[in-house]
């Protein structure tokens, strides 16, 4: 039986780097740290061009692929397009869904939700995304996390939850221009919050064991209180990720943390 791992460390590598030489030097320095792990397991999501050349570096202890993005249908002419089926073929199992740079190019929440269940019904495990662009005092954005979740799962079937991550990524905390990473107290509350609406949704307890990640502006330097203030069960890495040093570390901390 497969391993059922409790901690991800999971690497958005984004439109990076430029050439497959480069894509497998990274990922053969973020591999010697990814088999060292205990309960981590580390998903490696490079541009989709990369995929084949690395899962034939072979697909080792503690390490799955994923791709950042999905199309809808399984085939046909959707010129550009990438389908689940063809993801699963390139023996990735994990799908980055909805994420908010995709959603700044016209990704809605309707759109979302189709990619959603044709991952899972090619047997893709999705990592869903949600996130605010701001926060208010008000707590409008509670109701905006909700109404994302929400829609990104309608007509999701309780069979399918062990099939979900959920990656909390406000969008205000993204990026290298972003000026901080969520407060871990704030990624807390957040948390508790996506368990309860999973809760509501689906109706059984199953709904809160789904691992829920944390995703911006995660370097070495906040890995441990993000995860064991924000009590999460891993962490989404952009820009750190591309840094072979810095995301061994981040790989170490998660996997080194009891929860
Ligand atoms: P960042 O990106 O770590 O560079 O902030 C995270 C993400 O966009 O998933």
């Amino acid at each position: 039986m497969a391993k059922v791992y409790k901690k991800f460390v999971v690497a958005n590598w984004k439109m990076n780097p430029l050439d497959a030489d480069s894509a497998v030097k990274l990922f053969s320095a973020i591999r010697e740290q990814a088999v060292r792990a205990r309960e981590t397991l580390v998903v490696v999501a490079p541009p989709l061009l990369f995929l084949n050349t690395l899962t034939r570096l072979g697909n080792d202890k503690n390490i799955s692929f994923g791709a950042q993005n999905c199309f809808w249908e399984e085939k046909g002419a959707y010129t550009g397009e990438i389908s689940p089926t063809m993801i699963k073929g390139m023996s990735a199992d994990y799908c980055i869904v909805g994420h908010s740079e995709r959603r700044a190019l016209g990704e809605t929440n309707e759109m979302v939700n189709r990619k959603v269940r044709a991952a899972l019904r090619n047997g893709l495990t999705v990592i869903l995304c949600i996130g605010e662009s701001e926060r208010d005092a008000e707590g409008t954005y509670l109701e905006f996390l909700e109404r994302e979740l929400h829609e990104a799962l309608a007509s999701v079937t309780k069979k399918q939850l062990s099939q979900i991550l959920i990656a909390y990524e406000p969008i205000w905390a993204i990026g290298g221009s972003a000026e901080r990473s969520c407060a871990p107290r704030d990624v807390h509350e957040v948390v508790i919050l996506i368990h309860k609406f999973l809760k509501d949704i689906f109706r059984v307890s199953a709904a809160l064991e789904v691992p829920v990640l944390y995703g911006g502006s995660v370097a070495p330097e906040n890995t441990e209180k993000l995860v064991r203030e924000g009590r999460v069960n891993g962490l989404l890495v952009g820009g750190q990720s591309l840094i072979a040093a810095n995301f061994c570390k981040i790989i170490e901390i998660v996997d080194s943390l009891v929860f």
